[in-house]
């Protein structure tokens, strides 16, 4: 399960993602905008992110106008390993390399079919294990000292 969110910033954005999962067949949990009001993107990362940590969704793909605020957001929850990317080789190497759990895409950055590309990477990309196992663990213990 994939679960999406967005402000209003992503939420046009967020709706040509879910066009393109619907015709994949690719389940989601849709947390809103649904209207493209104005929100705030803390509350957007809270609301996905919490359905990551729950074990509801396994990935999470969320939207603001640059990606950059609500990928912020995020990556304060714990657990979520969130990279902004606008490139399909950041899209694979987050996968690859850092087991990122959460793509987020700027809404005002990227076009609908660059975004769709870069969901079908990070969707189907399996983490590489390895050497970088031990990089993302360091990543939990940096949560684990938070202060
Ligand atoms: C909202 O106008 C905008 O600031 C937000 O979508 C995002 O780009 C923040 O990083």
């Amino acid at each position: 399960m994939i679960v999406l969110a967005a402000d209003h910033g992503g939420y046009l954005l967020k709706e040509e993602v879910k066009k393109h999962l619907d015709a994949k067949g690719v389940q989601y949990i849709d947390c809103g905008s649904y209207t493209g009001e104005s929100v705030d993107y803390p509350d957007m990362a809270k609301l996905a992110c919490e359905k990551i940590q729950s074990g509801e969704a396994e990935k999470g793909i969320i939207f603001c106008g640059t990606g950059i605020g609500i990928s912020i957001a995020a990556n304060k929850m714990k657990g979520i390993r969130c990279c902004v990317c606008s490139d399909t080789f950041s899209a694979k190497y987050t996968r690859l390399h850092n087991d990122a759990n959460v793509l987020s895409m700027g809404g005002r950055v990227v076009g609908p079919g660059l975004a769709c590309e870069m969901v079908d990477i990070f969707l189907e990309t399996e983490f590489e294990g390895g050497r970088h196992a031990r990089r993302v663990e360091k990543l939990a213990q940096l949560e684990e000292n938070w202060k």
